[in-house]
């Protein structure tokens, strides 16, 4: 190896972004109430301006208390939508190509970094374009390993031709991040909604359901640990003698060599192992444990035999996967169409899959800021998952007041910015919320440059 070989993801214009993001800002946030909605009672924001001067203000205020972040940034396909997605530079052909767009990226996911709870959790939407560059990037600014998963998002099943040659592209990607990969929970959703919204990812019959004097439970999993490595051998003190009193109910337990009986008690050994050399696999609780909650063990008896399951309790819970199918670009848009704002935006989100990930990944009563808002997709998503599941979650949308060109759809149905645009779409996206509780307001907040 030659000494002044590094690893890493470099491009012409890195260090000066680092120094954006560390100048501090310069502007202020000024309240528009014109443009706001119940702004004396709510506790959701629309920014309007540029994202990394409202990140740094934000920072204020929020370091280290957002617990959700979802941006989908422009994606540098060099399209020419109602709001700017080219970042085309100089340089040699990859430092022209993604230079300028790493360096937008770069500051402001730093700062952002700042914004993130501990256990927080970020999303990048993104398409083939920038993946490479994205993933490098966040690993960079969070640490290899916080770039936890990505998951892809079949945004349109019929197939685009991206490029002259090679296969239709189907799909996006969600890059998921975090400051602490260990700290992230599972991500755990709906059952009955996953099955609902993608019968083809979340296939098989839902889990019986059971019921016990605490209330109703399912069985999904044997008591052992299924992992043969887990024995006698490797972990001594999880492989024992369990014993049961069908009649009375009665659990206790003793050492796998200790053949005692007890009357009236069945005893339960644990699975055989099929490996050389050992005899048992372990079981998935400790001695203790089992004495304590074997109200949650389900035991099976069939004759002498007995078989344990652990008791799951939220029965309707499980476990989201790295694929979403279903709700599509096209879903997106017809929402915007039905909100009666059809193609004043090109590419919004569906709000089903943005409010998956709040599902999953947010505390109810958390805060989602997404700082590139377009039409505000993310904030609808989070008050209809408010309004599911009880939850109080606010919000905060970034938005820049770019310019509706003449003749766009936007501007001949009278929009003279993205933002108002945003504003528009959130204001008539919470008037047809129905539940009582959920917080559709918004203060509609303006950057403005502080004067000398
Ligand atoms: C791909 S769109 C987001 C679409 C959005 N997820 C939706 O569902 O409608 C990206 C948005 O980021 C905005 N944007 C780009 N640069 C920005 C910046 N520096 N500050 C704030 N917003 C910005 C663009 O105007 C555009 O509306």
């Amino acid at each position: 190896m030659d000494d002044d070989e590094v690893y890493g993801l470099s491009w012409p214009g890195k260090r000066a972004a680092a120094r954006e993001a560390a100048r501090p800002a310069t502007a202020s946030l000024e309240l528009d109430p014109e443009a706001s909605v119940s702004p004396a009672t709510t506790g959701n924001l629309v920014i309007e301006g540029d994202n990394l001067e409202a990140l740094k203000l934000l920072r204020e205020e929020y370091a280290g208390r957002i617990g959700t972040i979802y941006v989908d940034p422009p994606y540098n396909t060099g399209n020419d939508f109602v709001y700017n997605d080219s970042f085309r530079g100089e340089g040699d052909l990859g430092g022209r190509v993604h230079g300028a767009w790493l360096s937008m990226m770069y500051a402001r996911l730093s700062v952002a970094r700042d914004l993130l709870a501990a256990d927080g959790v970020g999303f990048v939407s993104i398409d083939a374009n920038e993946v490479a560059q994205l993933t490098l990037l966040l690993s960079e600014l969070f640490g290899e390993g916080n770039v936890f998963s990505t998951i892809v998002w079949v945004s349109n099943l019929k197939g685009r031709q991206i490029r002259g040659g090679g296969p239709a592209g189907t799909h996006e990607y969600v890059l998921c991040f975090s400051r602490d990969a260990t700290a992230v929970r599972r991500f755990v959703g709906s059952a009955d909604e996953l099955r609902r919204l993608m019968p083809a990812v979340y296939k098989g019959a839902p889990y019986p359901v059971k019921h016990d004097e605490r209330g109703p439970y399912v069985t999904k999993n044997r008591l052992h640990n299924t992992n043969s490595r887990f024995n006698e051998k490797t972990l001594p003190t999880m492989v024992y003698r369990i014993h049961y009193h069908p009649e009375t109910g009665e659990v206790r337990v003793s050492d796998i060599d200790d053949d005692t009986t007890f009357p009236g008690f069945l005893t339960v050994m644990p699975h055989p192992n099929a490996r050389p050399g050992v005899r048992w696999h372990a079981w998935r609780w400790s001695r203790a444990k089992v004495l304590a909650e074997h109200a949650d063990l389900e035991f099976e008896v069939t004759g002498d035999q007995v078989r344990i399951h652990t008791k799951v309790r939220d029965v309707d819970a499980m476990t989201m996967k790295d694929l979403v199918i279903g709700p599509s670009t096209t879903t997106g848009q017809a929402e915007l169409r039905a909100l009666g704002l059809a193609r004043v935006f090109e590419t919004p989100k569906p709000v089903e899959l943005i409010r998956l990930l709040v599902a999953v990944a947010s505390d109810p009563d958390g805060i989602v800021l997404d700082f590139f808002a377009g039409s505000g997709t993310t904030a609808e998503a989070v008050m209809r998952q408010n309004a599911r599941d009880g939850g109080s979650r606010r919000w905060i949308m970034v938005q820049l007041d770019e310019p509706c060109a003449p003749g766009t759809p936007a501007a001949e149905a009278g929009f003279a910015t993205v933002s108002a645009i945003t504003r528009e779409r959130i204001r008539r996206a919470g008037e047809r919320i129905d539940a009582p509780g959920v917080d559709t307001g918004f203060r509609a907040l303006r950057l403005v440059e502080k004067s000398v």
